[in-house]
């Protein structure tokens, strides 16, 4: 996790960067005057002042002879940052600085002449956004960087290497192991160490996503560069465990990533669970892949569950039968299909209530475990289901199953292979399994939350459901702020289908995550609203400031909320109302 204040640049490394980019010598002498033509400069010098609390400032309206007399240091808090975004929202849009007068002495000799860098240079130098290098290395391979598609921050990259699927005794990795215990070898092979970069091939086209799907877009997906990403699933590996067909069944674990909102139950990392098995046609006697299928169901062992299942095996409109597959066929996969997945789900709630019973948790409604079935879509399997489950008086949705296109089976080169595949998000379940309630408990390194879960690994029966620490107290913090002009803003609450340099809340939401790591709990649109002149759209967000693992001060949630307005106002460009 980054601590407070991590990414701030230091006041040597700002000015020097200023020199670099003006080619004259930058800022201000003292009692020199500033001229800001726009309010992007404006906002770019009450930025610099966090770091010269020394310097009394007076600024005055465009539009005003007499120039009201703001005070810079009065306004500075402990942390300076606090008074750039005062100021900002004092001196307005229609401000210009026009004198700044040094009140003591500086840290170093100042530069003599003035040039007020445009918000365009302080956007494109000066942000938390890592400057774009030429290749980047994770685990150990190296990648070369498209500057037009590289979105990956430093933070998202130091989590490709944490691998909690495979960290022992770790949540993910306990609740991988026991949905594995489901789905036995030989028959299932277990891969849990594929690489997290894949293509833009394997992870949309092979699974027959078009070209326009929402998913592709930079604003939902890491990319490297055009045709390099961070995997968005664990069915990006389908095509080549297909091709390799090294066993009937297998299940791939690993990290996932995606652009995404920021809530109790949304990281930009999770791990997913992909599972498939197939019958080859070639190989099962008499080439009857239903009997086939149909014994090997009957293999199966029983479950007591209540299933709903109100749906017809396929349907021609709302999930229809692959023209390459009989009807028979299609039924036997889905059933084998289906009756695998009640059993992986039994056995997670037989855990959670062997758990419960000795935590001495009272078990919520003495109901018995109900699970349904709903038709669904997705690009890669048909007919397809998701899977729900009753838990805690709602329907809880825990994983999407189908039955496999055939043109992925034909294109990995087996054509012969008929089969289903299911994929899940393993903190989801975890979250369940452990009465985990934030899913950014999972990246802590903190003791009170791993040393929970230590000797688990080795002996289930000391799964206990987890302890929270006692819950820190929320700070919520609002920004509001006008999108760059033109922008409609059309996918800003969570729409999606952009087109490259729209506004987008996602990007947002990593401005956020950049700055401040791991001590936002949400971040929630709380009004929208388009000027009737202007037609510009401006938004409200709230940010709510709570650690998991301490209380924040005031004083730091100001200073980085402050930090998230400038990193808005650089990177996105945005203007803070
Ligand atoms: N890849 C899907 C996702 O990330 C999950 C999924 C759905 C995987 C259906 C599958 C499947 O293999 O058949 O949302």
């Amino acid at each position: 996790m980054r601590g407070i204040g991590q990414s701030e640049v230091p006041h040597r490394t700002f000015l020097e960067r200023c020199h670099r980019a003006s080619r004259t010598p930058v800022l201000w002498s003292p009692g020199h005057r500033l001229s800001a033509r726009a309010s992007n400069d404006l906002q770019f010098l009450s930025l610099i002042l966090p770091w010269r609390p020394s310097f009394k400032l007076s600024c005055c309206s465009e539009r005003s002879s007499t120039p009201p007399q703001l005070d810079i240091a009065s306004m500075i808090g402990p942390r300076g940052m606090a008074c750039a975004g005062g100021l900002l929202a004092r001196v307005g849009s229609r401000s210009v600085i026009s004198r700044a007068v040094r009140l003591s002495s500086p840290l170093r000799p100042l530069p003599a002449t003035v040039t007020v860098p445009a918000a365009r240079w302080w956007r494109a130098q000066y942000s938390t956004r890592p400057e774009l290098p030429k290749e980047v290395t994770i685990n150990s391979k190296t990648y070369p960087v498209d500057a037009e598609w590289f979105n990956v921050s430093s933070t998202i990259l130091n989590l490709t290497s944490r691998k909690l699927h495979l960290q022992k005794d770790h949540p993910v990795s306990i609740t991988r192991q026991i949905i594995e215990s489901v789905f036995p070898s030989p028959t299932y092979l277990s891969y849990n160490n594929l690489d997290p970069v894949v293509t833009t091939h394997e992870n949309f086209d092979s699974l027959g996503f078009p070209p326009n799907h929402p998913g592709r877009a930079k604003t939902d997906t890491y990319y490297i560069n055009s045709t390099t990403l961070l995997r968005t699933h664990t069915s990006a590996h389908e095509a080549e465990l297909f091709a390799a067909s090294k066993s009937p069944g297998y299940l791939i674990s690993a990290d996932v990533y995606r652009r995404d909102e920021i809530d109790k139950s949304h990281y930009p990392v999770f791990h997913q669970m992909e599972g498939a098995r197939v019958w080859d046609r070639n190989t099962v006697p008499n080439g009857d892949i239903v009997a086939a299928v149909h014994r090997d169901l009957d293999a199966l062992p029983k479950h007591e569950m209540i299933i709903e299942d109100p749906n017809p095996p396929f349907h021609p409109e709302r999930n229809p039968l692959q023209p390459s597959h009989t009807p028979e066929e299609a039924e036997a996969v889905g059933k084998h299909l289906k009756r695998s997945l009640e059993l992986m789900v039994a056995e997670i709630f037989k855990r959670v209530k062997e758990s419960h019973a000795r935590a001495g948790v009272k078990e919520q409604d003495g109901e018995p475990l109900k699970v349904r079935w709903v038709e669904a879509y997705f690009p890669f399997t048909s007919p397809s289901w998701e899977m729900e489950v009753w838990y805690q008086g709602d329907w809880l949705e825990v994983l999407g199953c189908g039955v496999s296109q055939q043109h992925i089976l034909n294109d990995a080169g087996v054509p012969n292979q008929i089969g289903w595949a299911f994929g899940l998000g393993l903190e989801r379940i975890a979250m369940l399994l452990f009465q985990i309630p934030d899913i950014r408990l999972f990246w802590s390194q903190d003791e009170r939350f791993l040393g929970q879960f230590r000797g688990v690994e080795g002996d289930l029966g000391k799964l206990r459901p987890f302890v929270g620490f006692s819950r820190h107290p929320a700070c919520y913090k609002d920004v509001s702020f006008w999108l760059p002009a033109g922008s409609t803003g059309a996918a800003a609450a969570g729409g999606k289908g952009r087109e490259g340099g729209e506004w987008h809340e996602n990007d947002l939401m990593e401005v956020v995550r950049d700055v401040c790591g791991d001590v936002v709990e949400d971040v929630v649109l709380m009004d929208s609203f388009t000027h009737p002149k202007t037609g510009r759209r401006s938004f409200c967000y709230r940010v709510n400031y709570r650690s998991l693992e301490r209380t924040l001060t005031n004083e730091e949630a100001n200073g980085l909320h402050e930090r998230v307005k400038e990193e808005m106002v650089g990177r996105l460009g945005v203007e803070i109302r």
